[in-house]
């Protein structure tokens, strides 16, 4: 695939992401909508990491690196909603080897490639099957929770995250994504009730990092 149509259909992903965010992910996932993710990630999982991450190289995580530097804590706890294949749960782990660290996803086929990369590298992470909007965890349960291009179901994802914790949201491409939307998220996320909220465009990636 060509650098700019990457580029493009990376966008598209995030616009429809942050479009999520402040229309269907306010409620927990249907049936049929956790039905076709299976469907489409029992074909991806397999070939995600090279046909996405890979090809991204190291823009893919350009904004939750950055963001990742701001934090100033040493959390315990940390939980990574809607992992995936576990990019973003097992730069965690490796950066806070002594944490606890949880990665949740609706596909059971991207959380087995998740599985085995964490066996090979030899890192305990868990991995849960669970709906981003129902999380299976208790209040306040959380240092730190992270997102990355994916949905976000912000009163359930605040709703783990302890008071004083720290909340990581990155898209790759989110920068390139209206000012309109990106000025909308940040709002529905201060509706919530937190304390801080801080978006960063870098390069392509936007990175919005919260504390409780
Ligand atoms: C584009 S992948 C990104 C995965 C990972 N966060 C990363 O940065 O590589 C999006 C993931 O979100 C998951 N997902 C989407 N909606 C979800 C929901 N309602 N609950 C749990 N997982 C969901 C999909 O199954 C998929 O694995």
């Amino acid at each position: 695939m060509k650098a700019w149509t990457r580029r493009l259909t990376s966008t598209l992903i995030d616009w429809g992401y942050m479009a999520m965010t402040l229309g269907p992910a306010k409620r927990p996932a249907s049936n049929l909508y956790r039905r076709l993710l299976n469907f489409y990630y029992r074909k991806q999982a397999e070939r995600y990491d090279q046909k996405v991450i890979a090809a991204a190289g190291e823009l893919y995580g350009q904004a939750f690196d950055a963001g990742l530097k701001k934090i100033v804590v040493r959390p315990q706890r940390i939980l990574d909603v809607n992992t995936g294949t576990g990019y973003v749960a097992l730069r965690l782990k490796r950066t806070f080897p002594d944490a606890d660290v949880v990665g949740t996803d609706v596909s059971t086929q991207m959380l087995d490639q998740a599985r085995e990369k964490a066996r090979q590298e030899n890192l305990a992470v868990a991995f849960f099957e669970a709906d981003g909007a129902q999380l299976p965890f208790p209040e306040n349960e959380f240092d730190l929770v992270a997102l990355q291009n994916a949905p976000l179901y912000i009163e359930e994802i605040v709703r783990v995250l302890r008071p004083g914790g720290w909340l990581l949201i990155a898209y790759t491409s989110g920068a390139l994504v209206p000012k309109f939307w990106r000025v909308r998220l940040q709002r529905e996320l201060e509706r919530v009730g937190v304390q801080r909220v801080e978006t960063e465009r870098y390069g392509d990636g936007l990175c919005i990092l919260v504390t409780k």
